[in-house]
């Protein structure tokens, strides 16, 4: 399925999309520190930016304990990802913490897609073993993990997530968009 936007739009936008096979080939930290630089200049509130990326590479020192953050849903495919990074914002930084950690996460998929890489969101976690892992402070809350890597093939799935790997739709702009007041 190709995705057709209603106006014309960077390509990018319809092009990019969160794919649950990859490849398994390791990144390295040069590619991480790339997309994360792209992150790095996402607008903020008072430019606090408030946000932290923590992340390991497939079969690193700290891969074993990354593994422990998805949850079971997640681990099913996640872990033949190159990377997984925790997206994580500063409560204590900004009133605008996960705002402008939202708006880091997209920019980070975007360079991803840029680098010809995919990245997968997961808001399905053990948010305990993530506190454990990262051994994070108070101040730290955890917004989603993410699996970067290389596209894979979908025969590589388990049936019935291959048949989930097709491109998502989006609703009408007409029911995300007014002009002046909500009907
Ligand atoms: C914050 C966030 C959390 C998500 N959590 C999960 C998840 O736990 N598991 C999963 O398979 N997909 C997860 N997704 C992926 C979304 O389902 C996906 O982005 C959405 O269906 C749109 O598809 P697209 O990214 O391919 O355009 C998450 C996405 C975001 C942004």
């Amino acid at each position: 399925m190709t995705r057709q936007s209603t106006h014309a739009i960077h390509p990018q936008f319809l092009d990019r999309s969160s794919p649950r096979a990859f490849s398994g080939k390791a990144l390295t930290a040069k590619d991480i520190e790339t997309i994360v630089e792209g992150a790095r200049w996402a607008p903020s509130a008072s430019n606090k930016q408030p946000w932290h990326f923590a992340y390991a590479i497939n079969g690193d020192a700290n891969w074993q304990a990354f593994s422990t953050i998805p949850n079971e849903f997640n681990r099913r495919w996640c872990l033949n990802a190159g990377a997984l990074l925790v997206v994580l914002s500063n409560k204590a930084e900004s009133a605008m913490h996960s705002f402008d950690t939202g708006c880091a996460w997209g920019y980070l998929a975007l360079q991803a897609h840029a680098m010809g890489l995919a990245t997968h969101a997961m808001a399905g976690i053990e948010l305990a073993a993530a506190r454990e892992v990262l051994q994070l402070g108070e101040q730290w809350q955890v917004e989603c993990l993410v699996a970067i890597g290389e596209r894979g093939d979908k025969s590589s799935l388990p049936a019935d997530l291959a048949e989930r790997e097709t491109p998502s739709p989006r609703k009408p702009l007409s029911e995300i968009l007014s002009a002046g007041p909500l009907a």
